[in-house]
């Protein structure tokens, strides 16, 4: 048996949010607001993080700077055991600002060792001793983006499963790489914009369809409204599940962490959708994208008051 579930090779960052600013900034005035979080952040990491939290086996590559942030960070990780073993290090950290004006956001990130990850730094014998290999935020690797579609062909090769977030491209042009990452996707998890950005669509509709004659199953994430799943022609939807959002941050890599939990224990695709989504509305009941899955208590008590079927596990 693998000793790993899942190898996530991505960033590392720790979020600093800031609540509760006014919606005007204007310079050279002190601004006040009214609640502060550091929490760890990154779209790889929260993945990483959750996921463990759920019971999977991680095993996570990313390259952490030597400071005190990556230290933090790491610490995270670590606490919920996460397998670092294969981490690179590099000098400066990234970091991401939050400030958060209501349902509007600002978010501000200096990269860092972000999008310094190399293939070079990769040992792709520890990837390929995981079951099933994943990346988020695939526009912000700027070193490795060209080598990504190899990357993902070797672990096609390896024999493993494989799955992709891309998250938002910055430069906006969705190019690059992914059309030759695509054939090597057995799950893409894009939410609606990014899923028309991708495949070049004015509608979900058009997006799903022309996705799903690239990669097996496609999942669509869209927010309060839940998911949508094509896999083989056929279609599944999925409500989200009722809650009271303290911050939407991290969603999107909580509901991958639900559905690719399941789906590594052999669970239907009605299974590891419901589970996607209670685990994105699990992820909004707290601040960062990790706070709630820190306590794995609450975790529990949650699952148990949403999960109808009473499959958390
Ligand atoms: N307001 C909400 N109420 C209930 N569930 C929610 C809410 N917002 C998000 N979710 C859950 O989280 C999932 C992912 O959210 P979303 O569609 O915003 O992903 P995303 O845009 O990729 O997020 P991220 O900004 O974290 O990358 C949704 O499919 C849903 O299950
Ligand atoms: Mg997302």
């Amino acid at each position: 048996m693998s000793k790993l579930d899942i190898a996530i090779a991505g960033e590392i960052n720790l979020d600093l949010i800031l609540y509760g600013l006014p919606e005007q900034m204007p310079t050279e005035r002190e601004l006040l607001a009214s609640g502060f979080t550091i929490t760890l952040g990154s779209s790889s990491a929260i993945l990483a993080h959750n996921l463990a939290a759920l019971g999977s086996r991680v095993g996570f590559v990313t390259k952490v700077g030597d400071d005190a942030f990556g230290t933090l960070a790491m610490e995270r990780l670590r606490e919920r055991g996460v397998d670092l073993t294969s981490v690179a290090h590099g000098a400066e950290s990234g970091v991401t600002l939050i400030l958060p004006h209501g349902l509007q956001r600002h978010i501000l990130t200096y990269p860092g060792t972000i999008s310094e990850l190399r293939f070079e730094d990769l040992d792709l014998d520890y990837l390929a001793s995981a079951r099933h290999f994943h990346m988020s935020s695939l526009f912000l690797q700027r070193e490795l983006l060209p080598h990504v579609p190899e990357l993902f062909r070797a672990m096609k090769f390896a024999g493993l499963t494989t799955s992709l977030d891309t998250n938002d491209d910055p430069d906006d042009r969705w190019d690059g790489a992914l059309e030759d990452i695509l054939p090597y996707v057995d799950i893409l998890l894009p939410n609606e914009r990014e899923a028309m950005k991708i495949s070049r669509a004015d509608d979900v509709e058009t997006a799903l369809r022309r996705l799903a004659q690239k990669v097996e199953t496609v999942v669509v994430k869209m927010g309060a409204r839940g998911a949508i799943a094509i896999r083989g022609g056929e279609r599944f939807t999925a409500p989200a599940v009722t809650v009271t959002v303290v911050d939407p941050i991290g969603a999107g890599d909580s509901f991958d962490a639900g559905f690719l939990h399941q789906f590594l224990r052999g669970s239907d695709l009605t299974t590891c959708l419901a589970y996607g989504n209670l685990c994105g509305a699990f992820s909004t009941s707290a601040c960062g994208g990790t706070e709630a899955f820190r306590d794995v208590t609450r975790i529990r008590e949650f699952f148990r008051q949403h999960d109808t079927r009473n499959q958390a596990q």
